[in-house]
């Protein structure tokens, strides 16, 4: 099985564009030439055009962290994929559990997005996981299973072949606390049991899984040498070049 790795870097609300050209150097300088590893930032909109003009022709790719479903029209405050793509993005974040929670995203809107995404040209990482109460009740893989169906419901193999899916637990997002290699791995095999079941196993094998949730230098190589981990999506850790180059190449 030969999935590559996949480290992107989540920016989340950070940056001021400033604050992003200076990131987007120092990542370009400390990963830009790295081949054997897909490397990607997503900045805020705002800033988006200010990267791509900064990781053009390196091997770093430009990811937005959020997308509307919509072609165009009046949904004040929202961006589209044709926007995106003529920034010169290639990857879309969908379904982050920070939109799931604060901002009202659905099973339903992540499968529109998705789609609308697929079909504009667009990568999606889909993101998925439970909370500590969905875990400690027992209810991760029932939380993750409707998650993974319902982003992908209705969809082609040839489609969902273009995604990447990433396993973000919320119980580690931001908190320090990452899940165990054990307890990331088996939720990535259970997840592609799942792709197995909807699709087949050839997709379930392909398909890229990062794993997100406090992934630092510290504990990237023990996450990313998990059998079914095949990359990250880091956030607070995206936000120092020497950090992020430490997950994309750890020591
Ligand atoms: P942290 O790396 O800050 O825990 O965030 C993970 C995440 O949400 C990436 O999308």
């Amino acid at each position: 099985m030969s999935r590559r790795t996949f480290i992107a870097g989540n920016w989340k609300m950070n940056t001021t564009i400033d604050e992003a050209v200076d990131l987007a150097k120092g990542v370009v300088a400390a990963v830009g030439s790295v081949t054997d590893v897909d490397v990607a930032v997503c900045p805020p909109y705002t800033n988006l055009s200010a990267v791509a003009e900064i990781v053009k022709d390196t091997n770093v790719k430009l990811g937005a962290q959020d997308v509307h479903w919509e072609e165009k029209g009046a949904y004040t405050g929202k961006i589209s994929c044709a926007m995106l793509k003529a920034l010169g993005v290639e990857l879309v974040i969908v379904g982050h559990s920070e939109q799931r929670t604060y901002f009202g995203e659905t099973d339903e809107t992540v499968n529109k997005k998705v789609a609308a995404a697929i079909a504009a040209g667009l990568g999606p990482i889909v993101c998925v996981g439970e909370t500590l109460d969905e875990r400690n009740g027992g209810n991760m893989e029932t939380v993750v299973e409707r998650q993974v169906r319902g982003a992908f419901a209705g969809m082609a193999a040839a489609d969902v072949f273009k995604c990447v899916v990433a396993y973000e637990p919320v119980w580690a997002i931001g908190t320090g606390v990452n899940a165990t290699a054990q307890q990331a791995n088996d939720a990535h095999i259970f997840i592609r049991k799942i792709l197995a079941d909807m699709y087949d196993d050839d997709l379930a094998q392909t398909i890229v899984i990062q794993y997100g949730g406090s992934m630092k230098p510290a504990n990237a190589k023990e996450l990313l040498g998990q059998s079914d981990v095949d990359g990250g999506l880091i956030g607070g850790a995206s936000l120092k070049a020497a950090d992020f180059a430490g997950i994309v190449t750890p020591a």
